[in-house]
């Protein structure tokens, strides 16, 4: 293949539990997890220098894309020089999986521009060591996540039309998050609540029209799944002067799509 382009669809968490600590330092969580339609864009072009153009998330060498595809170089001990542009949406460090999905899709994305063959349980076994719920992004739609994130299981669950999404403007990373798991005991909603009074305000305002608001990941993205567009549209209108990112999304089947190739 000379060129790629892959859709890359952000996560929420429709449970989440820690369960406990590996001695190795990874946390066991028990976890359903759920692909919509919020999603990164990457264009994969074979290409004798590599380069990594578009949305600039951090310096390009700590960027996940790059981490993703010098794992896969080094476990096939091969180069795979290419172009990769990505167009970013999935807002950073917010519990919406935006970068392990982005390093899921480079390791898919790689697979067919280099024709590697790798299955999706391949690709899956090489994700967890880029990020423990990387996984979960080469089955998507819903799905039972478990261990640190290696063992997926695609489930059946009755789902909401739509989910509204709350995501305020304070990125929170994953890895700290954990850290502050550790030496606390609380749980990621009481932690962020402390870090971002926002959520304790958002918690008031959805109670008013009856909903309850889960918490993502490790946050700060707070979600709720609504049945009609209408309420959706009404609650996401009228809350006061909210610091942050409002979107309504629906669920979707995959974690990624092939849009085109050639
Ligand atoms: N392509 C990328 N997309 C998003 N974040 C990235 C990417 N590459 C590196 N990062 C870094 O990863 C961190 C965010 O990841 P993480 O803490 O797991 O949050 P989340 O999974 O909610 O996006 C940030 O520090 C960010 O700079
Ligand atoms: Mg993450």
């Amino acid at each position: 293949m000379a060129s790629v382009l892959i859709q890359a669809n952000a996560k929420i968490n429709l449970d989440f539990k820690i369960l406990g600590k590996r001695p190795d330092g990874f946390h066991q969580i028990e976890s359903t997890f759920q692909s919509i339609d919020l999603s990164d864009f990457l264009l994969f072009e074979k290409s004798k220098k590599t380069q990594i153009t578009g949305g600039i998330v951090c310096p390009e060498f700590q960027n996940i894309i790059f981490k993703a595809k010098g794992v896969l170089e080094k476990d096939l001990k091969k180069k795979l020089p290419c172009k990769i542009h990505l167009q970013k949406s999935i807002p950073i460090a917010s519990g919406l999986g935006g970068g392990s999905a982005d390093a899921a899709a480079t390791l898919f994305g790689l697979n067919l521009l280099y024709n590697l063959k790798l299955s999706k349980k391949d690709l899956a076994k090489i994700g967890v060591k880029i990020g423990a719920d990387v996984p979960f992004f080469f089955y998507g739609g819903t799905c039972k996540v478990e261990g640190i994130g290696e063992k997926v299981t695609l489930i059946k669950q009755k789902l909401p039309k739509f989910f509204l999404i709350f995501r305020p403007h304070k990125r929170l990373e994953t890895k700290k998050m954990y850290e502050l798991y550790d030496k606390t005991g609380k749980n990621f909603l009481a932690l962020v609540r402390e870090i971002c009074p926002e959520i304790e305000k958002l918690e008031k305002y959805f109670s008013k029209f009856g909903l309850k608001p889960k918490l993502s990941g490790s946050g700060p993205t707070m979600f709720c799944g609504v049945g009609n567009y209408e309420l959706a549209k009404k609650v996401s209108e009228n809350y006061p002067n909210f610091n942050g990112d409002i979107f309504i999304c629906r669920p979707q089947k995959e974690g990624m799509k092939i849009l085109t190739i050639k």
